[in-house]
């Protein structure tokens, strides 16, 4: 049988060399997520997933955030510790943009009350709709040759990040997603034996 899909699930990768030299537009990047998230199942299709794309200072601005955060908590961490975890931050802030992914509560929320059998689901089903959102974003980045890695650095910067960027308390922050032009290629990759991972049955 002749996927078109696998080859490019083989090709999204944590990419973490990632550069600002990417060619395509922010407002074709924009568009390229928000198809994807339409596109994207959710349960009941309440469509809960929300997202923010971040360029320029924008971008700048969260990961300043986050290396605010991480120095404050480790702030008693061995000075070699901490350079290497401000080189970690900087390598994300050296990507073209971020991209948050958030669930909106207020959704999840009305659902628990407009249906009590399911009420326990709905917490999980948005956490699953947004895994869902999110890799298929990841995926359609890595078709058009631009990388990203899955990054969580929340609930740390949850209310910093709020506030900046002026979102609806509801939105809660899920994972950041760098991307940007492609600078090293990803790391090998073990696996798993599949045959005892997926089994099927006559
Ligand atoms: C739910 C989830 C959470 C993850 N969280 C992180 C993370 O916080 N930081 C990170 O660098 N990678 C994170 N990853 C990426 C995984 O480490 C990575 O996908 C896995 O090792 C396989 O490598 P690949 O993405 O290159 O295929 C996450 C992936 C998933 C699906």
């Amino acid at each position: 049988m002749n996927s078109q899909l696998t080859p490019l699930l083989e090709k999204r990768r944590s990419i973490y060399a990632l550069s600002k030299n990417v060619t395509t537009s922010k407002n074709e990047l924009t568009q390229l997520v928000k198809d994807t998230i339409k596109h994207s199942p959710s349960a009941f299709n309440s469509q809960s997933t929300r997202a923010a794309i971040l360029f320029d200072q924008s971008h700048d601005k969260l990961w300043d955030i986050v290396w605010d955060h991480l120095k404050s908590v480790n702030a008693d961490a061995p000075q070699e510790a901490l350079e290497a975890t401000k080189a970690k931050i900087d390598g994300f802030k050296a990507a073209y943009g971020t991209i948050l992914f958030f669930e909106d509560q207020d959704t999840v929320h009305q659902l628990e009350e407009q249906f009590p059998l399911y009420a326990d689901n709905f917490q999980p089903w948005s956490e699953q709709a947004n895994g869902a959102a999110s890799m298929n974003v990841w995926t359609s980045l890595a078709e058009q040759g631009i990388g990203a890695s899955l990054q969580h650095y929340n609930p740390l910067i949850d209310e910093d990040v709020k506030k900046a960027f002026h979102l609806p308390k509801s939105w809660r922050l899920r994972s950041q997603m760098p991307f940007g032009a492609i600078e090293a290629a990803a790391g090998d990759k073990s696996f798993l034996p599949i045959d005892n991972r997926v089994l099927s049955f006559d």
